[in-house]
């Protein structure tokens, strides 16, 4: 039984359906403060928090968990300089209760949704597993020690971890079924998606003059049913005895901003209404990943192109122009 947290999330719901195509049994643990039941296709929901230690321990005993994958976290990046001490007992703290939590039931496997941006501004690419850790947000701050602190619980307690670091993560499940709630989303394509729909005003483009072919920054999107299909991978690679380790989850393919502009505009036949707006602070002009040793350690790469991306975006936001029912 695998304990995923944060599972009625975006990457956490489409991970719970790949684990249940796989016939890997599933119970999920999310707060709901973002989360979507209905994104859980009825895959069993305990509604609590991951810092109830008691909740946590009871639960992986009832369900007779073996491993655990953990998405419950913050992730704005500009709310988490604003409002740092969220992020630090969420995503940090948090962490400690749920990693207390699941060994005080005997569970030693722990898959944890980590970031490229723990390397900051990339010094070097293709980004490598041996790249700075050099964090420049709260946010980024909170996944590099949170990797840390799973790997000393390796020592004090035998605690087996992969950190899967995510690159851009985008797009919807293939068959349109889940896609990203854009409630929230500030991220580029669900915000290319509704300007398109005419449900935002137009797209800003935070910046056309950089070092990069069109001027536009340039980032390594990936399908979230790849990065899915990468957290069964390293689940497995677990439970055949794999050693603590921090993966790159990426395609090792950079897009740039306009890239992604035209290629909503061809698979939707429609124009995307943009400006063009001044460089967004701390904005690296480039990040993609050198994804070698994922393919070696996990036997996963990711098949998916942009265009699955944009597709599978286009179909979910157009027809759940409001997201979620609930
Ligand atoms: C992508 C590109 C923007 C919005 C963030 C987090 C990172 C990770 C992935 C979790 C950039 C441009 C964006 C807009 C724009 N998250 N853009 N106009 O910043 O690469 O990474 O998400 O792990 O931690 O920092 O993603 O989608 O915000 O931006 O021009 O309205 O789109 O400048 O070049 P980012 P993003």
């Amino acid at each position: 039984m695998i304990l995923v947290t944060g599972g009625a999330g975006y990457i956490g719901s489409h991970t719970v359906r790949t684990l249940q195509a796989g016939n890997e049994q599933v119970v999920v643990l999310d707060s709901l403060e973002f989360g979507h039941r209905s994104a859980l296709l009825g895959a069993e929901l305990i509604v609590g928090n991951i810092r109830d230690r008691a909740l946590v321990t009871e639960l992986c005993r009832s369900h007779k968990v073996t491993q655990v994958v953990h998405f419950a976290a913050y992730k704005a990046v500009g709310e988490s300089m604003e409002q740092p001490d969220r992020y630090w007992l969420n995503n940090v703290a948090g962490t400690v209760d749920l990693v207390e939590g699941v060994l005080a039931a005997g569970v030693k496997q722990f898959v944890f949704s980590s970031s490229c941006s723990v390397n900051g501004t990339p010094a070097e690419l293709p980004l490598t597993e041996k790249a700075p850790i050099a964090p420049e947000s709260v946010y980024a701050e909170t996944k590099a020690m949170v990797e840390r602190i799973l790997g000393w619980y390796g020592v004090t307690h035998g605690l087996r971890s992969v950190s899967l670091r995510y690159f851009n993560a985008a797009g919807a499940s293939t068959d349109g079924v889940i896609g990203e709630d854009w409630g929230r989303a500030q991220n580029l394509v669900p915000l290319v998606m509704k300007a398109t729909l005419g449900k935002r005003p137009p797209l800003e483009v935070f910046g056309t003059d950089y070092p990069t072919p069109d001027g536009t920054c340039i980032r390594d999107y990936i399908h979230v049913d790849d990065l899915a299909e990468a957290h069964c991978r390293a689940l497995a690679y677990l439970t055949e005895g794999g050693a603590t380790i921090a993966l790159n989850v990426g395609t090792g393919v950079g897009t740039s901003v306009l890239e992604i502009i035209k290629a909503t505009e061809r698979i939707s036949g429609r124009t995307v209404p943009y400006t063009v707006a001044p460089r967004r602070a701390g904005d690296p002009v480039a990040s993609y990943a050198d994804p070698t040793m994922s393919h070696k350690t996990l036997g996963w790469a990711a098949t998916r192109t942009v265009d699955d991306i944009i597709g599978s975006a286009w179909q979910w936001h157009s027809t759940h122009p409001d997201g979620f029912p609930d």
